[in-house]
């Protein structure tokens, strides 16, 4: 098995770092334009397999594409991160061009590739490398979800002075203020969330989490990447060893939930072909209406990358 990690960054590195950890390859390819920073970071990761006891190999290019030929899954995190005071949709013209260049360059060289988009804002940098790299929507996926539930997961895990390991929860929509996470989907070992927390508790937990990327801005300056570069590697390993992980991803919806020509994030099943299966759950009127609003947002801004074209 063959991984490209393309943008060796803070995102991108911490992913190879997991996947080579995790050992989910035999060959991690880092790419990116700065000269030698793949390279050096892959040296990096592999000096330290001595240490932690793992054998993938990471091997790093500056923007030489050759060296991920052939790669079984991509993941895409070039591209600017947020600095404090703007939105994931700031950075559109910029990571849209970025993004149309490194999607022609994988396809190029590694057609058979199913790829993982990592840069902002998510959705529409998802659509972006759809329409690019023309593969089916079952192929071409971005990583949000994961995250921004593994941050609800921390925030209630702290509440209730509980293992995160225990908390089973899914967050639908776009990457952003418009997410849409689920109380009623939430469970503690099985427990009804709603049994083990106040209602205002809860809904505090569920405002942060919305802003939960936005929090990690205003402290560090640059947006996160511990958690994305696992949530991403999480992806690649739930298709590399086709686990069947029921994950949520953002991906084309073609009328499942009633939204068609719209990338947002649902709950799939993720194994070896990619989105082996669209889960859709059972919304009631007020989750549905949540989910338009995240919708019509993603819409916008896709509208925005179409005008730039
Ligand atoms: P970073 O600045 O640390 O790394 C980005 C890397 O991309 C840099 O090393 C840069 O040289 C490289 N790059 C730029 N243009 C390139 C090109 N044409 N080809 C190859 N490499 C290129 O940024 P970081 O923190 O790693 O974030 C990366 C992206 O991921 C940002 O857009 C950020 O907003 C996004 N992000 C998305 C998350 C999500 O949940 N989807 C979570 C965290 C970050
Ligand atoms: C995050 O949520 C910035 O999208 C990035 O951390």
């Amino acid at each position: 098995m063959k991984i490209t990690v393309v943008g060796a960054g803070n995102v991108g590195a911490t992913c190879a770092d997991v996947l080579a950890y995790r050992e989910v390859a035999n060959e991690i390819v880092l790419v990116d334009i700065k000269e030698g920073l793949a390279e050096g970071k892959a040296l990096d990761i592999w000096q330290k397999a001595a240490i932690n006891l793992y054998d993938s190999r990471t091997i790093g290019s500056t923007n030489d594409y050759s060296k991920s030929a052939g790669s079984d899954v991509v993941v895409i995190t070039s591209g600017l991160p947020r600095k404090p005071g703007m939105t994931r949709d700031d950075l559109i013209s910029t990571n849209a061009g970025i993004v149309k260049t490194v999607t022609e360059n994988v396809v190029k060289h590694s057609p058979n590739a199913i790829i993982i988009i990592v840069s902002n804002p998510l959705d529409v940098m998802t659509y972006q490398a759809h329409l690019i790299s023309k593969l089916p929507r079952t192929r071409v996926m971005g990583m949000a979800g994961i995250l921004d539930t593994a941050r609800y997961k921390a925030f209630l895990a702290e509440a209730l002075n509980v293992s995160p390991k225990d908390i089973q929860a899914m967050i639908l929509g776009g990457h952003g203020d418009t997410m849409v996470p689920l109380p009623r989907y939430t469970t503690v070992a099985g427990i009804p969330v709603t049994e083990m927390i106040a209602t205002d508790k809860l809904n505090a937990i569920i405002e942060r989490t919305k802003v939960g990327g936005g929090e990690l801005v205003k402290l560090m300056g640059t947006s996160a990447w511990y958690a994305p570069g696992a949530a991403a590697a999480q992806m690649v390993e739930a298709i590399v060893k086709d686990q069947n992980r029921v994950l949520p991803v953002c991906m084309q919806l073609d009328g499942e939930y009633g939204i068609k020509n719209c990338y947002l994030g649902v709950p799939v099943v993720l194994g070896k072909n990619g989105i082996e299966k669209v889960l859709e759950l059972e919304l009631n009127a007020s989750e549905k209406a949540l989910l338009e609003t995240s919708r019509k947002h993603v819409k916008e801004v896709m509208d925005v990358l179409d005008k730039l074209k």
